[in-house]
């Protein structure tokens, strides 16, 4: 056998077995006639020990191995003199009889530690040796297990895994697309899916009644910390649902993830708030609600009194930050450069302290009388110690949003957004357009697919922009993990909703008259949901960016620096593409 036994696997009851180990030097020191090596696989690490008195040639073999060399051992596992009991295997050690290096390696650019020393971009360059690093391999040993664990959940409501094209045609609503262009049909391109919802209908008139697939999606899209170009998703589709079926259906496996994968037993219903709420009290559709600070409106607290910022104001609104009173004149004056900043873009800060007496001391006193001040204390419910922070604007939406980003910064500051805490949350009832101010009309706000209430639908000529959507998204901790809809079932609704999108019958016929014609063969009632997979690892890891626990992901520019793509193409290629390069704007 090549190996017996694993590097994390030997145990103080394996003293004095034989055993043959195989992996990767990780290091090795020499102590007086000792030499020491850590050998390492994606199990553990096992000591090694050379005696140079027992056997002087091998010894001397041992002392030219390098970092990362792979080498095959055989030996006698002993216990350890000294014990290292930060390690599984530190009890033992192997007494090495026979050493087999089976590959050399050049010293690599970074140390494989935990801490390596390593930056971004050389580690991105060289990522199969970073995923050699415990704390990568973990991340996508834990994307297994929760892929598993899906599965089986899935499997077990019988949901059945189908797939469904990558090549496919390019449609102009949602995020933009990334094309291939096709060979054997000239001037004619591919589009890779941003997700596979038409399919996933289709599959409904199919009757497959269960669908899901865990599945790459493509969108060429601005990159951020929870977006990469290429990215997976769980999506799911039922037939004869109604929204509260998906949602239980999806709840259900978030809550089976929860259990399975973190221990967390989740009892009772996720909160489940209106979209016009989540806006309302947290400016997001996506509200961290893992701490309070919701949002009171002061328009008619502050409004009226002489100070001219406010009373020109739409919206004047604040957030009361419990114990922030201590805040020094310094960490507010930071606090207002930070909402100033041009990607948040509030023109300044008001604060307010509620002092030990319960006074309240703000940076508007002259403006203020403390009988409206203790109002305000009032319509917060504060408390002495707490600080109150205030904004306001023309733009009721915008303002909202800028005190959304402050209210997240305080929950940062304030160590309320513990990653080892959850708050899950529905957010319904989407409005089902958007307007668009560059293009002057409606755009589905989740895509074109979506049902309108039925209770709203009567307003879908008179009053657009009110109706409510069959739209739900699930947010965990300020993260919108997933989302989706109950889908127009019905040609007719479809054609009606292309025509208020702005699409003439024409154009949606070339766009997607498969599906209409799909529904004139009984389409049944169906719904479904998609969970975006990288963001609930993210999430469980406690990680930063979506980007650790991808194998091989893009950086921020949409690059994969390790293979250097994107890339151009040999001119015989694009010949035989039929394609002509005219890069205009960047000559
Ligand atoms: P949606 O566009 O909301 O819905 O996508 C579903 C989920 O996919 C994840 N996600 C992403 N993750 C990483 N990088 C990205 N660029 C990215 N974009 C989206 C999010 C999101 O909630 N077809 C519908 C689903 C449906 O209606 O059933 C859809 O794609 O977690």
């Amino acid at each position: 056998m090549f190996r017996t036994y694993t590097c994390g696997e030997l145990r103080i009851s394996d003293v004095n077995k034989q055993v043959t180990l195989a992996g990767w030097v990780q290091r090795s020191r020499r102590m007086g006639g000792m030499t020491f090596v850590d050998l390492r696989d994606r199990y553990g690490i096992t000591q090694l020990v050379f005696n140079e008195e027992v056997d002087t040639p091998l010894c001397e073999r041992a002392n030219k191995l390098g970092r990362e060399f792979v080498v095959q051992i055989k030996g006698t596992v002993s216990e350890r003199f000294s014990k290292n009991g930060n390690m599984p295997t530190g009890d033992v050690e192997i007494i090495v009889s026979e050493l087999n290096i089976l590959n050399a390696s050049v010293t690599p650019p970074f140390t494989i530690e935990d801490n390596t020393d390593g930056g971004d971009d050389i580690r991105m360059k060289y990522r199969y040796l970073d995923l050699r690093r415990n704390v990568v391999r973990a991340n996508l040993e834990l994307r297994h297990k929760m892929t598993m664990e899906i599965r089986r959940y899935l499997d077990n409501m019988g949901f059945l895994e189908v797939e469904t094209p990558v090549l496919i045609g390019s449609t102009p609503e949602g995020a933009r697309d990334f094309v291939v262009p096709s060979r054997m049909n000239p001037g004619q391109f591919y589009a890779l899916p941003q997700s596979p919802q038409l399919f996933k209908q289709l599959l409904m008139v199919s009757g497959f009644d269960r669908y899901f697939q865990i599945v790459k999606c493509f969108r060429d899209e601005d990159l951020r910390a929870d977006r990469q170009p290429e990215f997976t998703q769980i999506d799911c589709e039922m037939s004869f649902v109604e929204q509260e079926d998906v949602i239980s259906t999806f709840e259900g496996m978030a809550k089976h993830l929860f259990k399975t994968i973190r221990g967390v037993e989740l009892t009772g219903p996720f909160l489940r708030m209106p979209w016009s709420e989540a806006m309302k009290y947290y400016g997001s559709d996506k509200p961290d609600l893992r701490f309070g600070m919701k949002f009171v409106e002061l328009m008619d607290i502050l409004k009226g009194h002489g100070f001219s910022v406010f009373d020109d104001a739409t919206y004047i609104g604040g957030i009361c930050a419990e114990g922030a009173a201590v805040y020094t004149r310094k960490q507010l004056d930071a606090l207002t450069d930070f909402v100033k900043k041009s990607q948040i873009g509030a023109k300044g800060m008001v604060y307010a302290r509620i002092e030990a007496d319960g006074n309240v001391k703000s940076s508007v006193d002259k403006f203020y009388s403390q009988e409206v001040l203790q109002q305000m204390k009032e319509a917060f419910g504060a408390k002495p110690g707490d600080l109150i922070l205030i904004l306001s604007g023309d733009d009721a939406m915008k303002t909202r949003k800028q005190l959304c980003e402050l209210r997240l910064e305080m929950g940062n500051q304030l160590g309320l957004r513990d990653k080892n805490s959850f708050a899950c949350l529905w957010v319904i009832d989407f409005p089902l357009f958007e307007w668009d101010e560059e293009q002057k009309r409606f755009m589905a706000m989740h895509h074109p697919f979506t049902s309108p209430k039925l209770e709203d639908v009567h307003l879908l000529d008179s009053d657009t922009g009110a109706v409510r959507a069959n739209a739900y998204d699930m947010v965990v901790n300020g993260v919108e993990v997933g989302g989706g809809s109950i889908r127009i079932h019905d040609s007719e609704l479809q054609n009606k909703m292309f025509g208020l999108l702005g699409f003439t019958s024409k154009r949606a016929h070339e766009q997607f008259g498969y599906l209409m014609d799909a529904f004139k063969y009984g389409a049944p009632p169906h719904g479904g949901l998609a969970y975006g997979l990288d963001r609930w690892v993210s999430l469980f890891a406690g990680l930063d960016s979506i980007r650790d626990c991808i194998a091989f992901p893009k950086n921020n520019s949409g690059r994969d620096v390790m293979i250097d793509a994107p890339a151009t193409l040999e001119s015989a290629q694009l010949e035989e593409l039929n394609l002509i390069i005219d890069l205009k704007d960047h000559k």
